[in-house]
Protein backbone atom coordinates (compact mmCIF):
# COMPACT_ATOMS: atom_id res chain seq x y z
CA UNK A 1 0.00 0.00 0.00
CA UNK A 2 1.04 3.43 -0.76
CA UNK A 3 2.11 5.37 2.01
CA UNK A 4 -0.54 8.14 3.18
CA UNK A 5 2.14 10.66 3.24
CA UNK A 6 2.86 10.18 -0.33
CA UNK A 7 -0.66 10.02 -1.30
CA UNK A 8 -1.29 13.52 0.65
CA UNK A 9 1.86 14.70 -1.07
CA UNK A 10 -0.02 13.44 -4.50
CA UNK A 11 -3.11 14.65 -4.43
CA UNK A 12 -2.20 18.06 -3.33
CA UNK A 13 0.20 18.29 -6.22
CA UNK A 14 -3.21 17.44 -8.38
CA UNK A 15 -4.78 20.20 -6.67
CA UNK A 16 -2.52 22.83 -7.41
CA UNK A 17 -2.21 22.17 -10.68
CA UNK A 18 -5.72 21.85 -11.53
CA UNK A 19 -6.95 25.14 -9.29
CA UNK A 20 -3.81 27.13 -9.69
CA UNK A 21 -3.47 29.39 -6.66
CA UNK A 22 -5.34 27.58 -3.64
CA UNK A 23 -7.03 30.02 -1.31
CA UNK A 24 -6.46 30.43 2.36
CA UNK A 25 -10.12 29.46 3.29
CA UNK A 26 -11.93 25.78 3.33
CA UNK A 27 -15.48 26.08 3.76
CA UNK A 28 -17.34 22.75 4.55
CA UNK A 29 -20.91 22.95 4.68
CA UNK A 30 -23.12 20.27 6.04
CA UNK A 31 -27.26 19.98 5.15
CA UNK A 32 -28.75 22.86 3.86
CA UNK A 33 -25.85 24.65 2.46
CA UNK A 34 -24.78 23.26 -0.45
CA UNK A 35 -26.90 26.11 -2.60
CA UNK A 36 -23.93 28.47 -1.40
CA UNK A 37 -22.25 26.35 -4.21
CA UNK A 38 -24.24 27.47 -7.11
CA UNK A 39 -23.53 30.93 -5.97
CA UNK A 40 -19.75 31.12 -6.01
CA UNK A 41 -18.61 33.35 -9.20
CA UNK A 42 -15.70 32.22 -11.20
CA UNK A 43 -16.11 28.42 -10.41
CA UNK A 44 -13.56 25.68 -11.33
CA UNK A 45 -15.06 22.33 -10.25
CA UNK A 46 -13.43 19.28 -9.54
CA UNK A 47 -15.82 16.37 -8.82
CA UNK A 48 -13.89 13.74 -5.90
CA UNK A 49 -14.49 10.97 -8.72
CA UNK A 50 -11.91 12.37 -10.56
CA UNK A 51 -9.63 12.33 -7.98
CA UNK A 52 -7.80 9.37 -6.72
CA UNK A 53 -8.07 8.35 -3.31
CA UNK A 54 -10.66 10.93 -2.37
CA UNK A 55 -13.49 9.24 -0.64
CA UNK A 56 -16.71 9.32 -2.54
CA UNK A 57 -20.01 10.60 -0.49
CA UNK A 58 -22.39 7.39 -0.13
CA UNK A 59 -25.68 9.50 0.52
CA UNK A 60 -27.79 9.79 -2.40
CA UNK A 61 -27.94 13.03 -3.93
CA UNK A 62 -24.80 14.35 -2.03
CA UNK A 63 -22.82 15.39 -4.90
CA UNK A 64 -19.16 15.17 -4.20
CA UNK A 65 -17.29 18.65 -5.07
CA UNK A 66 -14.48 20.60 -4.72
CA UNK A 67 -15.06 23.90 -5.80
CA UNK A 68 -12.70 26.86 -6.03
CA UNK A 69 -14.37 30.13 -6.49
CA UNK A 70 -15.25 33.96 -5.39
CA UNK A 71 -17.77 34.50 -2.12
CA UNK A 72 -18.28 38.23 -1.58
CA UNK A 73 -15.16 38.68 -3.62
CA UNK A 74 -12.81 36.39 -2.07
CA UNK A 75 -11.50 33.43 -3.29
CA UNK A 76 -12.72 30.09 -1.47
CA UNK A 77 -12.38 26.44 -1.56
CA UNK A 78 -15.73 24.59 -1.03
CA UNK A 79 -16.27 21.07 -0.85
CA UNK A 80 -19.99 20.25 -1.70
CA UNK A 81 -20.78 16.91 0.00
CA UNK A 82 -19.30 15.66 3.08
CA UNK A 83 -17.63 12.19 4.49
CA UNK A 84 -18.93 10.75 7.85
CA UNK A 85 -17.95 7.93 10.05
CA UNK A 86 -21.05 6.01 10.46
CA UNK A 87 -20.88 5.82 6.08
CA UNK A 88 -18.31 3.12 7.00
CA UNK A 89 -15.41 5.00 6.01
CA UNK A 90 -12.63 4.88 8.43
CA UNK A 91 -11.59 7.91 10.13
CA UNK A 92 -8.10 8.14 8.36
CA UNK A 93 -9.97 7.62 4.52
CA UNK A 94 -11.59 11.12 6.36
CA UNK A 95 -8.61 12.50 7.22
CA UNK A 96 -7.06 12.08 3.81
CA UNK A 97 -8.78 15.13 1.72
CA UNK A 98 -8.45 17.44 4.39
CA UNK A 99 -4.91 16.82 4.52
CA UNK A 100 -4.16 17.04 1.29
CA UNK A 101 -6.53 19.97 1.32
CA UNK A 102 -4.43 21.89 3.78
CA UNK A 103 -1.05 20.66 2.35
CA UNK A 104 -1.67 22.43 -0.24
CA UNK A 105 -1.88 26.26 1.97
CA UNK A 106 -5.44 26.10 3.26
CA UNK A 107 -5.18 28.18 6.17
CA UNK A 108 -8.45 28.25 7.91
CA UNK A 109 -11.38 26.22 7.49
CA UNK A 110 -15.18 27.02 8.10
CA UNK A 111 -17.38 23.97 8.91
CA UNK A 112 -21.41 24.23 9.83
CA UNK A 113 -23.31 21.11 10.54
CA UNK A 114 -26.54 20.82 11.49
CA UNK A 115 -26.91 19.66 15.34
CA UNK A 116 -29.75 19.08 17.98
CA UNK A 117 -29.99 21.24 20.71
CA UNK A 118 -29.26 19.86 23.89
CA UNK A 119 -29.46 23.36 25.96
CA UNK A 120 -32.93 24.11 26.50
CA UNK A 121 -32.18 27.35 26.33
CA UNK A 122 -31.52 27.06 22.48
CA UNK A 123 -34.92 26.70 19.99
CA UNK A 124 -35.01 25.08 16.83
CA UNK A 125 -33.66 27.28 14.12
CA UNK A 126 -31.12 28.68 16.58
CA UNK A 127 -27.65 29.54 14.60
CA UNK A 128 -24.25 28.12 17.36
CA UNK A 129 -21.70 29.39 17.20
CA UNK A 130 -18.86 26.02 18.49
CA UNK A 131 -16.97 26.94 21.06
CA UNK A 132 -15.24 23.73 22.03
CA UNK A 133 -16.20 19.88 21.20
CA UNK A 134 -15.99 16.53 22.91
CA UNK A 135 -15.05 13.37 20.75
CA UNK A 136 -17.81 10.95 21.64
CA UNK A 137 -17.46 8.96 18.20
CA UNK A 138 -14.19 6.51 19.80
CA UNK A 139 -12.16 7.39 17.10
CA UNK A 140 -9.30 9.65 15.96
CA UNK A 141 -8.28 10.51 12.94
CA UNK A 142 -4.88 10.83 14.01
CA UNK A 143 -4.81 7.20 15.20
CA UNK A 144 -1.23 5.50 13.20
CA UNK A 145 1.55 6.87 12.04
CA UNK A 146 2.52 10.37 12.86
CA UNK A 147 3.47 12.50 9.69
CA UNK A 148 6.05 15.10 11.75
CA UNK A 149 5.51 17.01 8.39
CA UNK A 150 1.85 17.23 8.80
CA UNK A 151 2.21 18.13 12.89
CA UNK A 152 3.08 16.70 16.28
CA UNK A 153 2.22 13.19 17.72
CA UNK A 154 0.59 15.24 20.59
CA UNK A 155 -1.30 18.45 19.18
CA UNK A 156 -2.62 20.93 21.58
CA UNK A 157 -6.64 21.38 21.25
CA UNK A 158 -7.03 23.56 23.70
CA UNK A 159 -7.92 26.43 21.08
CA UNK A 160 -9.58 24.05 18.05
CA UNK A 161 -12.45 26.73 17.39
CA UNK A 162 -9.85 30.00 16.78
CA UNK A 163 -10.75 33.15 19.19
CA UNK A 164 -9.56 35.30 16.92
CA UNK A 165 -12.24 33.78 13.81
CA UNK A 166 -14.92 33.61 16.51
CA UNK A 167 -14.50 37.30 17.67
CA UNK A 168 -15.22 37.91 14.00
CA UNK A 169 -18.07 35.76 13.47
CA UNK A 170 -19.67 37.73 16.68
CA UNK A 171 -19.17 41.12 15.47
CA UNK A 172 -20.29 39.99 11.93
CA UNK A 173 -23.88 38.36 13.84
CA UNK A 174 -24.22 41.47 15.83
CA UNK A 175 -23.87 43.76 12.67
CA UNK A 176 -26.10 41.60 10.56
CA UNK A 177 -28.95 41.47 13.39
CA UNK A 178 -28.37 37.42 13.71
CA UNK A 179 -29.40 35.57 16.94
CA UNK A 180 -25.96 33.93 17.69
CA UNK A 181 -25.84 31.08 20.65
CA UNK A 182 -22.69 29.77 21.44
CA UNK A 183 -21.57 26.52 23.07
CA UNK A 184 -20.23 22.74 22.71
CA UNK A 185 -20.58 20.29 20.18
CA UNK A 186 -20.49 16.65 21.01
CA UNK A 187 -19.85 13.97 18.47
CA UNK A 188 -21.53 11.06 18.03
CA UNK A 189 -20.75 8.31 15.19
CA UNK A 190 -24.72 7.58 14.83
CA UNK A 191 -26.17 6.67 12.58
CA UNK A 192 -28.95 6.42 15.59
CA UNK A 193 -30.27 10.00 17.11
CA UNK A 194 -29.38 9.60 20.58
CA UNK A 195 -31.82 8.28 23.02
CA UNK A 196 -33.17 10.79 25.91
CA UNK A 197 -30.81 8.90 28.84
CA UNK A 198 -27.99 9.48 25.96
CA UNK A 199 -28.59 13.87 25.75
CA UNK A 200 -29.25 13.86 29.60
CA UNK A 201 -25.57 12.49 29.72
CA UNK A 202 -24.36 14.49 27.38
CA UNK A 203 -26.05 17.61 28.80
CA UNK A 204 -24.27 16.47 32.06
CA UNK A 205 -20.97 15.87 30.83
CA UNK A 206 -21.30 20.18 29.35
CA UNK A 207 -22.10 19.45 25.62
CA UNK A 208 -24.55 22.18 24.17
CA UNK A 209 -25.60 20.67 21.18
CA UNK A 210 -25.19 16.78 19.60
CA UNK A 211 -24.59 16.05 15.92
CA UNK A 212 -22.01 13.04 13.99
CA UNK A 213 -20.17 14.69 11.85
CA UNK A 214 -17.34 17.78 11.93
CA UNK A 215 -14.99 16.45 14.77
CA UNK A 216 -12.54 14.50 12.06
CA UNK A 217 -11.90 17.87 10.38
CA UNK A 218 -11.23 19.70 13.07
CA UNK A 219 -9.07 17.19 14.45
CA UNK A 220 -7.23 17.02 11.30
CA UNK A 221 -7.32 21.02 11.12
CA UNK A 222 -5.82 21.34 14.30
CA UNK A 223 -2.70 18.81 14.33
CA UNK A 224 -1.69 20.84 11.33
CA UNK A 225 -1.86 24.20 12.46
CA UNK A 226 -5.37 25.52 10.36
CA UNK A 227 -7.57 27.77 12.06
CA UNK A 228 -11.40 26.79 12.82
CA UNK A 229 -14.21 28.37 12.51
CA UNK A 230 -17.52 26.12 13.44
CA UNK A 231 -21.13 27.16 13.02
CA UNK A 232 -24.03 24.10 14.04
CA UNK A 233 -27.69 24.93 12.52
CA UNK A 234 -29.70 23.89 15.46
CA UNK A 235 -32.02 21.85 13.51
CA UNK A 236 -34.17 20.23 16.28
CA UNK A 237 -34.25 19.89 19.72
CA UNK A 238 -32.78 16.94 21.11
CA UNK A 239 -34.03 13.23 21.78
CA UNK A 240 -36.70 13.28 24.86
CA UNK A 241 -36.77 17.36 25.04
CA UNK A 242 -39.93 17.57 23.34
CA UNK A 243 -42.05 14.63 22.94
CA UNK A 244 -41.91 13.95 19.52
CA UNK A 245 -39.98 11.68 17.38
CA UNK A 246 -36.65 12.79 14.92
CA UNK A 247 -36.58 12.33 11.94
CA UNK A 248 -33.68 13.06 9.06
CA UNK A 249 -36.99 14.93 6.77
CA UNK A 250 -37.30 17.55 9.78
CA UNK A 251 -33.51 18.14 10.54
CA UNK A 252 -33.58 19.11 6.36
CA UNK A 253 -36.75 20.88 6.34
CA UNK A 254 -35.12 23.36 9.42
CA UNK A 255 -32.04 23.07 7.61
CA UNK A 256 -34.10 24.23 4.37
CA UNK A 257 -35.66 27.31 6.73
CA UNK A 258 -32.60 28.74 8.07
CA UNK A 259 -30.65 28.72 5.05
CA UNK A 260 -30.72 32.17 4.18
CA UNK A 261 -29.17 33.70 7.59
CA UNK A 262 -26.73 31.09 7.59
CA UNK A 263 -25.39 31.72 4.28
CA UNK A 264 -25.76 35.39 5.51
CA UNK A 265 -23.45 35.09 8.32
CA UNK A 266 -20.72 32.73 6.31
CA UNK A 267 -20.85 35.41 3.71
CA UNK A 268 -20.25 38.26 6.37
CA UNK A 269 -17.57 36.19 7.96
CA UNK A 270 -15.66 35.27 4.78
CA UNK A 271 -15.83 39.26 3.66
CA UNK A 272 -13.77 40.03 6.87
CA UNK A 273 -11.07 37.46 6.70
N1 LIG B 1 -28.55 14.27 16.93
C1 LIG B 1 -27.49 13.95 16.16
N2 LIG B 1 -27.26 14.51 14.98
C2 LIG B 1 -28.11 15.46 14.56
C3 LIG B 1 -29.23 15.84 15.32
C4 LIG B 1 -29.47 15.20 16.57
O1 LIG B 1 -30.43 15.48 17.30
N3 LIG B 1 -29.88 16.79 14.61
C5 LIG B 1 -29.17 16.98 13.47
N4 LIG B 1 -28.09 16.18 13.43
Amino acid sequence: MQDDFKKIENLSRILKKRFGRIPETLLVLGSGLGFVADILENKTIIPYKSLKDFPVSTVAGHEGLLIKGDLNKKDVLLMKGRFHYYEGYSMQQIALPFRAIFYSGVKRMIVTNAAGGINKSFRKGDIMLITDHINLIGDSPLIGKNYEKLGPRFPDMTYAYSERLREIAIKCARRLKIKLQSGVYAAMHGPTYETPAEIRYLRTIGADAVGMSTVPEVIVANHMGVEVLGFSAITNMAAGIEKVKLSHQDVSDVAERIKERFYSLIAGVVKEL
